[in-house]
């Protein structure tokens, strides 16, 4: 079969026979040989055998674990076929899944040097005594990694330090399967405005013998650290938060700068990923919120306030809403960090609270939301109907779930005004995406 785009998720797509087919490390215009594996009524979902003619828009991947490793799967992939993917993929969404007809999707926001660009890394111990990234499409087994490009120089640095003291220790490595064993993950944080870093250890139980040899070993060779973490998890997942974090040296959160702000961020501290690339997802809000100053602003799912505190610049009030308590403070920190006196951060539910702060303060000028992955849903949509501001953004990280949203608003009365693409996360299929939405008529039931 011959691929004809590249579909969310990663997989090529072709058709055989107007049958629609999924084939992994695929790029347009391959002809190449594949195995099905799985058939359903609509599509089919295929293993590569065998790329018979390659794509002119196939290009050799730089990074020695590209393949196994579960961190990039578009590397193959030249970096204007990858947004160019990216654009479709938003205009598919909105188009198939929405119903969306005659959107213009504007030209995706692309990054000018796509490498080094994550200000977050995690790598895992894993008890086979390696240390690195999960192995793609298997979450128990690791990559062990020697070389990164996605973050700096300075972690390829800090992994090898990591690795060969815990070697040398014979310190024991988390077992998923046993829950057994003391190192879990390593976490790199950089600054990429300040040029700070933080290295974060999480361990199952506090007594790990030998973090001052490590920490005095990073901060020889990597001056630009800033603070060393040790965190402890004992549960038995990998998610935070942890129970308990202390400082092993320097400072306990790492500077960083967005839009004009400062950030104080700590090792559990949410951030948006790619700093170059949220400063510029901050102007694109900024200018389609179109603020003049004397607006009340509503900021949902508002995390540590990347937008709030920008949007406060030129609003008379920003009031963010955000579920998860240390979000919450790390907001309000940063709002007092920065002196910015118009915002204010409510903890909980959007679904709950969004009619509360409206009773309480108002039908808002502007409503801004960047909801998780899997999207905000109907219920919410009909509250931010029914909270009847005249202009929307939505900011969204999944274009999946992106669609049956917007198309909730444009049932309840509201018209898509702007698409704007951008890509935060070169060398995968990620794609984020901020929509304007204005109202059209007046309120309908969405
Ligand atoms: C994609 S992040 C947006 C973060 C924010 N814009 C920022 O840049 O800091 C989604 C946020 O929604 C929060 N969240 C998830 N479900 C929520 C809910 N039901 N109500 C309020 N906040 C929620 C998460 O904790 C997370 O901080």
């Amino acid at each position: 079969m011959t691929v004809d785009r590249m579909a969310y998720g990663g997989r090529g797509v072709g058709r055989v026979d107007g049958y629609v087919v999924f084939v992994s490390d695929t790029a347009p215009g391959d002809r190449v040989r594949a195995r099905l594996w799985r058939v359903k009524s609509g599509y089919a979902e295929a293993d590569l055998v065998a790329v018979e003619s390659p794509s002119v828009l196939r290009t050799a991947p730089p990074c020695p674990h590209f393949g196994p490793c579960g961190g990039c799967a578009w590397q193959h992939l030249d970096y204007g076929a990858q947004v160019t993917a990216k654009e479709d993929i938003v205009r598919e969404s909105l188009t198939h899944l929405a119903g969306l007809r005659d959107i213009e999707v504007l030209p995706i926001v692309r990054m000018t040097d796509p490498w080094y660009y994550r200000n977050r890394m995690e790598f895992t111990f894993h008890s086979d005594g390696t240390l690195g990234l999960h192995r793609r499409g298997a979450f128990d087994k690791i990559v062990p990694i020697e070389t990164c490009l996605l973050q700096s120089p300075a972690t390829n640095e800090i992994l090898r330090i990591v690795g060969d003291w815990a070697r040398e220790r014979g310190l024991s490595r988390y077992d998923a399967r046993a829950h057994t064993g003391l190192l879990r993950q390593l976490v790199v944080r950089e600054g990429k405005r300040t040029g700070e870093i933080m290295v974060g250890l999480v361990t199952t139980a506090p007594e790990v013998p030998g973090t001052d040899t490590l920490a005095a070993r990073l901060t020889t060779a990597v001056p630009r650290i800033t603070g060393i973490l040790h965190g402890i998890n004992p549960g038995v997942s990998d998610g935070l938060p942890l129970a308990r974090v202390s400082v092993v040296a320097g400072r306990p959160y790492l500077k960083e700068e967005l839009a004009g702000f400062q950030f104080h961020i700590g090792l559990e501290t949410f951030f948006q990923t790619n700093t170059v690339q949220a400063g510029r997802l901050v102007e694109v809000v900024e200018a389609m919120a179109d603020l003049a100053g004397g607006e009340a602003v509503l900021d949902l799912y508002c995390g540590i306030g990347t937008f709030s505190l920008p949007l406060a610049r030129r609003a008379r009030r920003v009031c963010g809403i955000e579920i998860a308590p240390q979000a919450v403070e790390a907001a309000r920190e940063n709002a007092a960090l920065n002196q910015v006196a118009n915002v204010e951060f409510v903890a909980g539910d959007v679904r709950r609270l969004l009619p509360e702060v409206v009773g309480r303060t108002g039908r808002p000028h502007l409503l801004v939301l960047d909801p998780p992955r899997s999207g905000a849903g109907s219920r919410v949509m009909r509250k931010i109907v029914d909270a009847g501001a005249p202009r929307i953004v939505y900011v969204s990280c999944n274009p999946t779930t992106l669609a049956p949203d917007l198309a909730d608003l444009v049932r309840g009365g509201y018209a898509v005004r702007a698409v704007q693409p951008l890509d935060q996360f070169p060398h995968t299929y990620h794609v984020e995406c901020a929509v304007l939405l204005e109202r059209a008529g007046p309120p309908q039931p969405a």
